[in-house]
């Protein structure tokens, strides 16, 4: 198999505290092997073993690509006028996600498959190589089956969220509808995905629905992960706990309760911190749950309602600013963090034996993705081996 060595990584994140410095596992003056979609071998330039090709990084500094493990993408239209009426000073509600099933409704494969594809490009040429994404602007049998069939021609990481809000059509039935999405719309789903997800929150499903829906879709294979205490203080984050959810999800509103939940359990808190930014709401403490004990990832939580971006850099530059995460915290979630909610330990780091997802940075350290907020520091982009962004 042909190898190849990008040499002269002025600093080279591998996020494995045996191979460098520090929890990211750092080194200076660093090279990196990459044979066929996997990492050879990392470590300083100057132990490099021989390769087929290389290339000289100039040194620039490389760091694990992105693993976004949490995103909405498979949806049509946009709610531009809502953002502004909220800018002006409308609060955000679970009922916007309504405007959206009805334009995703509409909306063909062709062009539900374009707006995927479009903002995987996006993300791409951000540096994020691993993107989990679901369903939810469906909410009939027939279109949240076909939002997950499109969705895993594109990505491993397919989420089942039936249970986004009640559908219109069971308005004053939320039972019914939960007997919907565990029953006939589970059948149609469970096939096209990985994860079952739900909103647990007022406005939307309650604990007793919330429990329904993931013990449901655990039956049938889908692992749990849960949007949980977004908007208000409630009982999604210990139902993620006590169910072992993969991840909670936002946790903005947190009892001392909720914390020490994620810090025992096995469920990472992921922040999405362009929720907060977008809402305008407060923002979660990643500072109290690192202290705590939890493993904490960040996301972006891309989403036309919420949440409209889609890069990584940019929540972790909100994160260290308003959440208490220093840069090197703030890259762990956005990498390995990413991995762990996704419960893969073949993305997030680039040590030997790893997928060869890697980001060169514009940048002689990788502190630049927070020190230079805004600004566009990812120049190549490999993903299974291969340079997809030059
Ligand atoms: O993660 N909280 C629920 N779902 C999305 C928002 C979706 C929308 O507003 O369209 C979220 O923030
Ligand atoms: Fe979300």
């Amino acid at each position: 198999m042909t190898t190849t060595a990008i040499t002269n990584i002025g600093c080279l994140v591998t996020n494995d505290p045996a191979l460098g410095d520090g929890p990211l596992g750092q080194i200076r003056d660093a090279a990196l092997v990459i044979e066929g979609t996997t990492v050879a071998w990392a470590g300083p330039s100057a132990a490099a073993p021989a390769a087929d090709r290389g290339l000289d990084a100039g040194g620039r500094a490389a760091v694990p690509g992105f693993v976004d493990s949490h995103s909405h993408l498979l949806f049509a239209g946009d709610r531009t006028e809502e953002f502004n009426a909220r800018m002006s000073g409308r609060p955000y509600s679970a009922g916007g996600i309504r405007t959206t099933v009805a334009a995703t409704r509409q909306a063909g494969d062709r062009e539900l498959t374009a707006t995927l594809t479009r903002h995987l490009a996006e993300m791409l040429r951000q540096g994020t190589t691993t993107v989990e994404t679901k369903s939810g602007y469906g909410l009939t049998v027939e279109d949240e089956a076909r939002a997950l069939r499109i969705a895993a021609r594109h990505t491993a990481e397919v989420t089942y969220l039936g249970a986004h809000i009640v559908a219109p059509e069971y308005a004053g039935d939320p039972d019914g509808y939960v007997a919907r999405v565990t029953g006939p719309m589970l059948d149609a789903c469970a096939p096209h995905a990985r994860w079952i997800d739900v909103f647990c929150e007022q406005g939307a499903f309650d604990g007793d629905q919330a429990r329904a829906v993931l013990t449901a879709g655990r039956a049938r294979g889908l692992v749990p992960r849960v949007h949980a205490n977004q908007l208000t203080y409630g009982p999604g984050v210990r139902l993620a706990v006590e169910l072992e959810a993969a991840s909670a999800d936002h946790c903005t509103h947190l009892t001392d309760a909720d914390v020490d939940a994620l810090a025992q359990g096995r469920t990472v808190a992921t922040l999405l911190p362009g929720c907060e930014f977008s809402t305008r709401a407060r923002y979660p403490d990643a500072r109290r749950l690192l202290d705590a004990g939890a493993v904490v990832a960040l996301s972006t939580d891309c989403n036309p309602g919420s949440s409209f971006t889609s890069s990584m850099p940019f929540c972790m530059a909100v994160a260290v600013r308003e959440m208490g995460m220093t840069p090197d915290e703030a890259l762990w979630s956005a990498t390995a963090g990413g991995a762990a909610a996704l419960r893969r330990t073949d993305i997030g780091r680039l040590s030997p034996g790893a997928r060869a997802d890697l980001v060169l940075l514009d940048a002689p350290s990788p502190v630049h993705l927070v020190y230079r907020p805004g600004v566009p520091l990812v120049t190549d982009v490999w993903r299974s081996g291969e340079r997809l962004v030059r």
